[in-house]
C-alpha cells in the first residue's frame, strides 16, 4: 500500500517484520548541526525559519544528508497553534519561547477561536508539501503536534517554567475553564494534524512534554483524555484513519496502559522506562518508540555501541520496535556521534 522506498518506519509502527529496527531522532534537526545554525542566521530567527517553507524543507532534509536515517519530520514547532491564536510567540536565543499575551484568565480563554488552518497556518502545510515533493517516496515524512496540555502549559505559563505554578493553579482553582482550553486546543490539534496528512504526512506524532508533570488522576483528566479525542477524531476521518499516530507523554511509563487504550499506534518511551517492561504492559497493542538516554551521545563510541545494543536487547526479539532517542537531542551533541548510533542500531539489529 505505500509507495516509500524506505518503509521500516511504517512496517515498524505496525509491528509487522523488517529487516533491521528503524530509527530517527526527535529534534534531528536543530542546533547540534553547523548547518542548521548556519541556516538559522541566514533566516534571521527562528520563526522565520519556521515560516519560510523553503527554509524548512532545507534544515528537515539536512539530517537526512548526513545519516541514514529512517524519517524526516516536519521542521516546525508545537507552539504555532499559540502562535496562530494571536498570542504573539517569540523565541529567543538562550532564552526559549515567550508568549507576550499569556492566558491570564477566563476571559483570555473564551477569546479564543481555533485556528483558521489555511490563514493562519497554512506555511506549515506548505512545507509539508515541499518536504514531500523533494523526499519523493525516500522515507516517510512525520508531522506532528503538541498535547492540547503541553500547549496549555505555555500559554498559560508565557514561558518555560519549572513549577507550573500558574497552570496548575488553574487546574486546580478554574478546573472547568482549563477544560474549556483544552477543548478548543483538542479541536486545532486534530484538525491541524488532519491537513499535515492532506499536504503529505506519512506519520502523526503528538508531543506531550508536559504529561509527567502530574499527578495520576490529573494525568487522565487533563492530558490524556484531551488526546484521546485528538487520536478518535483522527480515526474516525477517512482520510486519517491509516495513519500511524504515536503518542509521547515524557514521563509517561506509568501510564502506557491506558495510553495504549486511546487507539493510537505506538507509544514513545522516554529512557526512564524498561522497553521489555513496556512491552510486557502494551502486549500487540501498540508499537513502541524509544529510548536511549540523550546524554548517551556525550559518550565515547564505543560507549555509544554498547547502550545502543542494550536498547536493542531491552525490547528483545520480535517486531515493532522503533528506535530513538527518550527524548530530544540536545545541542551539545558531536555529529560524529550521531553518526555512531544510527549505524550501530542498523547493524545490531539486521535480521538474518
Ligand atoms: O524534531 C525535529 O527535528 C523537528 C523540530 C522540532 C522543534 N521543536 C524545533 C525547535 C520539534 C518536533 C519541536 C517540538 C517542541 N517544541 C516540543 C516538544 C518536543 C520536546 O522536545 O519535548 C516543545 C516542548 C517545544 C517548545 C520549544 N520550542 C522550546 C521549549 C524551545 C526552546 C528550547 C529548545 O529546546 O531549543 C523551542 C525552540 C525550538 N524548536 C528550537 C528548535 C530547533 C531551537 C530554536 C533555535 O534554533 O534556537
Amino acid at each position: 500500500m505505500s509507495k516509500l522506498r524506505n518503509d521500516r518506519l511504517l512496517r515498524a509502527l505496525r509491528r509487522k517484520p523488517v529487516d533491521c529496527t528503524p530509527v530517527w531522532i526527535m529534534r534531528q534537526a536543530g542546533r547540534y548541526l553547523p548547518e542548521y545554525r548556519e541556516t538559522r542566521k541566514q533566516a534571521g530567527d527562528f520563526l522565520t525559519l519556521c515560516k519560510t517553507p523553503e527554509l524548512a524543507c532545507e534544515v528537515t532534509l539536512q539530517p537526512l544528508r548526513r545519516f541514514d536515517l529512517d524519517a524526516a519530520i516536519v521542521f516546525s514547532d508545537i507552539l504555532t497553534i499559540p502562535d496562530a491564536m494571536g498570542l504573539g510567540l517569540s523565541v529567543n536565543e538562550g532564552e526559549g519561547p515567550r508568549f507576550e499575551r499569556a492566558i491570564d484568565s477566563k476571559t483570555a480563554i473564551d477569546a479564543l477561536r481555533v485556528p483558521e488552518l489555511e490563514d493562519d497556518l497554512g506555511y506549515v502545510f506548505d512545507a509539508v508539501r515541499m518536504i514531500h515533493h523533494v523526499l519523493d517516496g525516500s522515507v516517510p515524512l512525520i508531522g506532528f503536534a503538541g498535547s492540547p496540555w503541553t500547549l496549555a502549559t505555555y500559554m498559560v505559563e508565557g514561558q518555560s517554567t519549572r513549577d507550573f505554578a500558574r497552570i496548575k493553579a488553574l487546574m486546580f482553582e478554574q478546573p472547568q475553564a482549563l477544560h474549556a482550553l483544552l477543548d478548543i486546543l483538542t479541536e486545532s490539534v486534530s484538525g491541524y494534524l488532519a491537513a499535515q496528512v492532506k499536504a503529505g504526512a506519512d506519520v502523526l506524532m503528538i508531543f506531550d512534554t508536559w504529561g509527567g508533570v502530574l499527578s495520576h488522576t490529573e494525568y487522565r483528566e487533563f492530558s490524556l483524555s484531551a488526546m484521546r479525542r485528538s487520536v478518535e477524531a483522527l480515526k474516525s476521518d477517512e482520510m486519517t484513519r491509516h495513519i500511524p499516530v504515536i503518542l509521547f507523554t515524557k514521563g509517561g511509563g506509568q501510564w502506557f496502559k491506558e495510553m495504549a487504550d486511546s487507539g493510537c499506534d505506538a507509544l514513545g518511551c522516554d529512557w526512564t522506562t524498561s522497553l521489555a517492561i513496556a512491552r510486557d504492559t502494551v502486549g500487540k497493542r501498540v508499537a513502541l518508540q524509544g529510548n536511549l538516554d540523550p546524554a548517551v551521545l556525550y559518550a565515547s563510541p564505543d560507549v555509544i555501541e554498547r547502550a545502543v545494543e542494550s536498547v536493542l536487547d531491552d525490547f528483545g526479539a520480535g517486531d515493532g520496535h522503533v528506535f530513538n532517542l527518550g527524548h530530544g537531542i540536545t545541542p551539545g551533541v558531536n555529529p560524529d556521534h550521531v553518526r555512531v548510533m544510527v549505524d550501530a542500531v542498523h547493524q545490531k539489529s539486521a535480521r538474518s
